[in-house]
């Protein structure tokens, strides 16, 4: 695809006359009806993030993917293709596995019934004894549609689903520069939060709330309303493009430890050699663009091998319809996922992975969410938020904030005084979201 062929197709994420005007409601957080409808015209239809390919490394690996009351597992095969199931088994329906692993064969803790890693029946006890005949090597566990995309394996429960690329167009495009295969899971959580699964796409979708919710965000990424840049695709994807050079309108006060100091420090740029804090923020990101262009490779910063100028430097920040959110910085991706509770509306998983391009002889990284972490595929950890008192390595964090936010707004949704959001411009994309969840759920798509 060529850049102006993407163009074409980018809608303008700051224009409402993009939008129909659809109302966000309170019920769309709150109805058990509604949750329903969501399963039915919209989560079985839509590709799910199951793992990470880092997971199946050897045939024989496998992911579990639980979802509300599906549970799905993905198994490397050992031609290395991947394939997925539906965790259930073919005899009499058991869960046969619970937690992501390595296994040659699946046995099945019921009747014992074995099947291969490719989903086929390999034995059974008592084979004659079946009337309709013998199950082994002809009964086969219900497949589901696999790929991947971006060092993630997605699946979908739809068979008429586009192909996966096709699905999340333009993002295997926009972020082709990125090498997201090899990057590390520093840092791996799922937090139990009591809010609907969709504050995080609308929250992910604006940041016009970082300056009140995220005083430290904007000394290093330029949270202007005019220097971001808002995109939104027909799939439902979104994304705001956001220079990381200070902000000119929220200055710290003078004197006070910069972060943006460090960053230039880091690339051998002498904060103290601009006259004034607007050229070095304005000037220095230029000059920092050419420092890293510069000394990339001698530094071990691989990665930036192919990157462009805006992303050797800046932030997209990517929300993919409809639960997920990719930030891509320089250095780090970091994934959010929210995932609905099997019955209360109220409640949801956020999941938090936070990934970090690898740099030789780095042993630490910043994982940008989480502080400091060792470059190495973090162990899985699964909390309570319990009003933050649960996650205590991510107290205060960006992401600690919105989860804290969330579970206000929520309660906000139940009040008699809420009918609409009254939405700024740069919030546009919020209700673009709930417009394309419309479409599923209405049957448009
Ligand atoms: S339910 Fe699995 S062997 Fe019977
Ligand atoms: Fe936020």
């Amino acid at each position: 695809m060529t850049r102006q062929e993407l163009d074409a197709l980018t809608l303008d994420g700051r224009d409402p006359a993009n939008l129909r005007g659809d109302p966000i409601t309170g019920d769309r957080y709150t109805s058990r009806d509604f949750m329903q409808r969501e399963w039915d015209q919209m989560w079985t239809r839509i590709w799910h993030v199951a793992g990470r390919t880092a997971e199946l490394e050897d045939a024989g690996d496998y992911v579990v993917h639980d979802f509300m009351n599906e549970s799905v597992f993905c198994v490397r095969q050992e031609d290395g293709s991947i394939k997925a199931f539906y965790n259930a088994c073919g005899h009499r329906g058991q869960r046969l596995v619970w937690g992501s692993s390595y296994q040659d064969r699946f046995q099945c803790p019921y009747h014992g019934w074995i099947w291969g890693k490719d989903g086929v029946l390999a034995s059974a006890q008592d084979p004659e004894d079946f009337p309709q005949g013998n199950p082994c090597g002809k009964l086969k566990l219900k497949e589901l549609r696999c790929a991947t995309w971006g060092g993630f394996v997605w699946y979908t429960m739809d068979n008429d689903a586009p192909e996966l690329l096709d699905y999340l167009a333009p993002m295997p495009e926009l972020y082709r520069n990125y090498p997201m295969d090899t990057a590390v899971r520093v840092f791996w959580m799922k937090i139990d939060l009591d809010t609907n699964w969709k504050f995080a796409t609308d929250n992910f979708s604006e940041s016009y709330h970082t300056r009140t919710a995220h005083p430290q965000v904007p000394p290093w990424i330029d949270q202007d309303v005019d220097t971001a840049r808002h995109e939104m695709w027909a799939g439902g994807h979104g994304r705001t493009v956001q220079p990381m050079r200070p902000s000119l309108s929220d200055r710290l006060p003078d004197g006070a430890d910069h972060p943006f100091d460090a960053i230039l420090r880091q690339w051998d740029i002498d904060p103290a050699a601009y006259p004034d804090f607007e050229t070095k923020a304005m000037q220095g990101w230029l000059d920092l663009k050419a420092a890293k262009k510069r000394l990339w490779r001698e530094r071990g910063y691989v990665h930036y091998e192919n990157m462009d100028d805006e992303e050797i430097t800046d932030s997209p920040h990517t929300v993919i319809f409809p639960n997920v959110t990719i930030s891509f910085l320089p250095d780090n991706l970091v994934f959010f996922r929210t995932e609905p509770h099997p019955e209360d509306p109220g409640k949801c998983t956020f999941d938090l992975w936070c990934m970090a391009f690898p740099v030789a002889g780095q042993t630490e990284v910043e994982s940008v969410m989480a502080g400091p972490q060792p470059l190495r595929e973090a162990s899985f950890q699964r909390r309570d938020f319990d009003q933050g008192r649960g996650v205590p390595e991510i107290h205060g964090q960006i992401v600690y904030q919105d989860m804290l936010l969330a579970e206000g707004q929520q309660r906000g949704m139940h009040s008699r005084g809420y009918r609409d959001a009254y939405l700024s411009a740069q919030e546009t994309r919020v209700r673009f979201f709930h417009e394309v969840l419309n479409d599923y759920l209405e049957g448009r798509r």
